[in-house]
Parts: C-alpha cells; structure tokens; sequence
C-alpha cells in the first residue's frame, strides 16, 4: 500500500513536470509548424498570421471534443475528423507533434 502511494505520487510529480513544459512550447510549436496559417487559437492569444485562402477553426476549444492522441493521429492524417483528413500533413518531429498534441488536447 505504501508503495502503491509512492508510486502514484512519483507519477503525479512527474506529470506535473512534463506538462508545464508541453504548455509552454505548443504555442511555439504550432506557430514554427505553420498552423496559425490556417487556424487562431484565440484563448492563447494566437491569431491568424499571413491568412491562407482557407480559413480553419479557431482551436480554443479544440480539446473538449478531441482529445491530445486523436489529434496527434489527424496530424499524421490516419484519421478522418467529420469525414475528412487533415489539410496539411505534420512536418515536424514526433517530440513536436507531441507538444502541440498536447498542449491543443488540454484546451477546453
Ligand atoms: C492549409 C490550412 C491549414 C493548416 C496550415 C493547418 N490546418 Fe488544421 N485544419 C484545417 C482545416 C480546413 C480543418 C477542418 C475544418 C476546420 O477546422 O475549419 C482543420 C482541422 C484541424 C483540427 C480539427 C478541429 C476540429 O475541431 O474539427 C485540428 C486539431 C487542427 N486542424 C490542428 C492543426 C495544427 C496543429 C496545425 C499545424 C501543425 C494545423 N491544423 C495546420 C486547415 C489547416
């Protein structure tokens, strides 16, 4: 029991390490990757830069209803959202995918 209090502390020490820091480069991820081409995220204070001619979702809330690894997978384009692949396939490292996956799966 002990233990199992130990572990799950540790566990929980660790989350709190690794998700500040998904927190703090997702913006800088999703700007490098160019999705602020196409999309805001107004509740991070990210607006559209150079608009593209397709104007996206803004993504403020994009985590109430898809969820960090259902993002990641539409990134890679294995998945279809409302019948369709993403517009751009992900071009960054996996690490990036997964800060932005992340970071975008946290906003509700
Ligand atoms: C060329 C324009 C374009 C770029 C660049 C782009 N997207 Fe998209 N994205 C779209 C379109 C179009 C849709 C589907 C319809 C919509 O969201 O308006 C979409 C949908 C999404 C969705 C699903 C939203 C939902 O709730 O249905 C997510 C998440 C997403 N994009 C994230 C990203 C991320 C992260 C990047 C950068 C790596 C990115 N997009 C770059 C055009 C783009």
């Amino acid at each position: 029991m002990k233990n199992l209090i130990r572990n799950t502390l540790a566990a929980l020490a660790l989350s709190a390490l690794v998700a500040p820091a998904a927190l703090a480069d997702g913006p800088q991820v999703f700007q490098e990757q160019g999705c602020n081409k196409c999309h805001s995220v107004t509740a991070a204070g990210i607006s559209r830069a150079t608009p593209h001619d397709e104007e996206a979702k803004d993504l403020s809330k994009v985590g109430a209803t898809h969820d960090k690894k259902a993002i990641a997978l539409f990134l890679l384009k294995k998945t279809e959202i409302d019948g369709e692949k993403h517009k751009k396939q992900f071009q960054g490292t996996t690490e990036q995918l997964k800060t932005v996956a992340e970071w975008l799966g946290g906003l509700k």
